[in-house]
Parts: C-alpha cells; structure tokens; sequence
C-alpha cells in the first residue's frame, strides 16, 4: 500500500470526530459529511463536504483521491451512505470497515415497545400515549402524519422551519450531549407521557431513556436497519487498530 494513500471516514457522528483525531498526524485522514448542519464540528485532519453522487460518485472519488481504506462510522440510520459505500468499495476493492456504536439495551425499569420502523412506531402512536417526545431524523417526521389527537415535542441541532408535516408540535434547537438531568427536566415541563427513539447507541442521547425510566413513561424504541455486510467495529480503538494493521 503506498504511502501517501488517504484514509476516507464517512462521518456525521462523535465516533468518526474521535477516530480522526486518533488517526490524524499519523495518516492522511479525509473526513467526509454530508453536510446537512451549518456549523458542523470540525474533524482533525482534511475535510470535503456533499454527497458523492450515489454509489458511482463514491466509486469515483475512491480512484480519483487514492483512498486506500474507508470507513463507515456515519449514523446507524445513515442507511443510503452505509449502502453506497459497500457498493462503491466492493467495485473499487477498497477495503471498508464499519465502525458503529453499541445499541442500547432496555435495563430493569424500562418499558420499551420494539418496533422495526418509523411507520411501524406511528401506527400504534395513539393508543400509547398522546404528548410524545418524537426523537426521529427530520426524514422520518412524515410517518407521523396521520396520528390523530397527538402532540409532538421535536427537537433537532438545526430549525425546521415551516415545512414540519405534523399537527399539533412544539420544536425546539438543541444540539447534544444532552444529559439526564436535562431530559427528566424537558420531559416533565412538556409533560410528556411516551418517548418514541431510534435504537442510535451512544452515550450523549443515552439521557431521554434513563429519564423515561425515572418518569415510568414507555419508550418506542425503532430497530436500527440492517447493516451491510463486512467487517463491523463497534468502538474507536479497534478501527484505529484495523487501520495501523492495513498499513
Ligand atoms: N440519519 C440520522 O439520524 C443522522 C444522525 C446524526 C448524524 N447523521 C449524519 O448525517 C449524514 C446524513 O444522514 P442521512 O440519514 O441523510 O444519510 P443517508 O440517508 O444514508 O444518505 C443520503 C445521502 O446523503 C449523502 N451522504 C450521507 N452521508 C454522507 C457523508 N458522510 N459524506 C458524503 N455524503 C453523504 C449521500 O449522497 P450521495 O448519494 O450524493 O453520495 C447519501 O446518498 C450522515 O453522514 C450521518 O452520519 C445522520
């Protein structure tokens, strides 16, 4: 492998911030985003931002940018990325290695409703309960729609503006880590009696589900999507340690 060859993390997660900072200095480490929030944080080493243009466009930038090894440490729910850069590194033989977080376990206390998809969590919305913290990807709020006779808490890093295709909301701006003290506080002002969740994973969103345990309230909690296939990491150091090994 030569040595000016670049590493591509597909990023828009702490995990991939954490891991170029461990590669950088080290390796010639190119994070990319797809650059939906205005004032991202910014990851050590290079930065390019935008979409490829489907599995093609990956494929392309692959050959043209000499990236010998990617890896995948976007979201869980980062679904059509995940795909294209199995796609694209398949076709371009660049090895990929997948470095996604742990997802959460219900511990003694919850009560969580397991569902496979944000369709699935809205069909049975209104019987649970009728002021839900809905904690799902702006893509995602759509499924909502139709819930008749439900108020919806909506929290995202950016505003949403006009367009939310809800009723009855209130949005707020936050950007995490958004600690336990914080979501037992936000949950009893708005009065919330059902949490609906992505299984994310992660410790800076972890808070809502401790809170909801406190405040017994039920939790929809949607399974992540499969991932592709390949090799799979589920922390920062053994995705260093894949990359120092590849070199
Ligand atoms: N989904 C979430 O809830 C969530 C939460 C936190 C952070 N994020 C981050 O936000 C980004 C977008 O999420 P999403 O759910 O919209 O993704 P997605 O549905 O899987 O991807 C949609 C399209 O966005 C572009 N894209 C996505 N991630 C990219 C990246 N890291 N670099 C360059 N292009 C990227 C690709 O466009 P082209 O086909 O044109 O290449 C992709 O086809 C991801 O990188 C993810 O890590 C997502």
């Amino acid at each position: 492998m030569a040595d000016k060859a670049a590493v591509l993390i597909l990023g828009g997660t702490r995990d991939a911030l954490d891991l170029a900072a461990a590669l950088d200095g080290r390796f010639d480490v190119v994070t990319s985003l797809a650059g939906r929030t205005s004032t991202p944080a910014q990851p050590r080493g290079r930065l390019r931002v935008g979409g490829f243009g489907g599995a093609v466009g990956m494929a392309k930038y692959l050959r043209s940018e000499n990236i010998a090894l990617a890896i995948d440490a976007t979201h869980p729910f980062a679904a059509r990325i995940s795909a294209n850069a199995a796609a694209a590194c398949a076709e371009t033989r660049t090895p990929r290695l997948v470095l996604a977080r742990p997802q959460w376990q219900p511990e003694a206390g919850d009560n969580w409703i397991d569902v496979a998809s944000p369709e699935e969590a809205a069909s049975g919305l209104a019987a649970l309960g009728n002021r839900v913290f809905l904690s799902v990807g702006r893509q995602d709020l759509g499924c909502f729609a139709e819930c008749e006779g439900v108020w919806f808490l909506l929290r995202t890093i950016e505003p949403l503006g006009d367009d939310v295709p809800l009723g009855a909301h209130e949005a707020i701006v936050g950007r995490g880590p958004f600690p336990h003290d914080n979501e037992l506080a936000l949950l009893e002002r708005h009065e919330i009696d059902l949490v609906v969740s992505r299984n994310s994973g992660g410790a800076a969103t972890r808070g809502k589900l401790s809170a909801a345990r406190v405040l017994g309230l039920p939790v929809v909690m949607i399974r992540r999507p499969p991932a592709p296939e390949g090799d799979v990491v589920d922390a920062v150091e053994p995705a260093v340690r894949w990359v120092e090994a590849a070199f």
